[in-house]
């Protein structure tokens, strides 16, 4: 899967890159990351990339030529546009079965905006598709960017040592996940439940999914709901 990033702040990939499961995804090679820099694209010396909004008003707006000339950039390097996100509070919240849906794409462009925003022309004309990290103003895309490209990646086959963790992680079958202890078994009072101990694998996995169930319930009355009607369709008309 190719990833390219077109921010105003290239240096804030160093560390993301470099981190655990991702990090791992993209020194083996089964993610590509390039950031670019809009600054490079700039059309004068002193690289500026914005400008006051026409009608007035607050906050300096990203010009639609050095974002252009990024895509075209990418494109030309790349030998295809990829699938161009823009991430932004406007967008469609970011779920789970996104970024099971976006790994389908082998070459995906996240764009980042800055300041007020972007001049809406490059919307207009070179975005595919909008999404948001949550229901909030970031100063910025680059956080965003990395969590749906975190999300995505460790999905990748092979990404994570244990495919199986993924699949029973919060989410992917519509619950949030069980609770996990570690050694010792018990901690300042704090014993782990007996279950857990006992070496009887049918009634671990059993307990696991009476919590998650429960968990979910509790937490998130409105994802057991769905859970809920999911299981009523599949089992079909009683
Ligand atoms: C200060 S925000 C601009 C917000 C814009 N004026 C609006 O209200 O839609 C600057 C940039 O941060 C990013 N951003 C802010 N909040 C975000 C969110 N919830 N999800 C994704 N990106 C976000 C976007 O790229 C945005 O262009």
């Amino acid at each position: 899967m190719i990833l390219d990033v077109i921010t105003t702040f290239p240096d804030t990939v160093k560390a993301f890159r470099e981190m655990g499961i991702v990090g791992r995804a993209f020194n083996t090679g089964l993610a590509e990351l390039k950031c670019w820099d809009i600054r490079d694209f700039a059309d004068d010396t002193y690289k500026h990339i914005d400008d006051v909004p026409y009608g007035g008003g607050p906050g300096m707006i990203i010009k639609p030529d050095p974002l252009f000339r990024a895509f075209e950039a990418v494109e030309a390097f790349r030998k295809n546009a990829g699938h161009r996100i823009f991430l932004t509070p406007q967008g469609q919240p970011f779920q789970q079965n996104d970024a099971e849906r976006l790994i389908d794409h082998s070459h995906i462009v996240l764009l980042c905006g800055r300041y007020k925003g972007i001049d809406e022309r490059v919307r207009d004309e070179l975005i595919d598709e909008e999404i948001s990290l949550g229901d909030f103003v970031l100063s910025g895309g680059e956080i965003a960017a990395f969590a749906v490209i975190d999300a995505m990646v460790r999905l990748l086959p092979g990404a994570v040592n244990d495919e199986g963790s993924t699949k029973s992680d919060t989410f992917p079958v519509g619950l949030l996940d069980a609770p996990y202890y570690t050694r010792p078994a018990e901690y300042r009072g704090n014993k782990v439940p007996d279950v857990l101990l006992s070496g009887h694998h049918a009634e671990i996995d059993k307990w696991r999914e009476q919590q998650r169930q429960e968990r979910t319930k509790n937490k998130r009355p409105d994802l057991f709901e769905r859970y809920m009607r999911g299981l009523e369709e599949s089992n079909g008309p009683s």
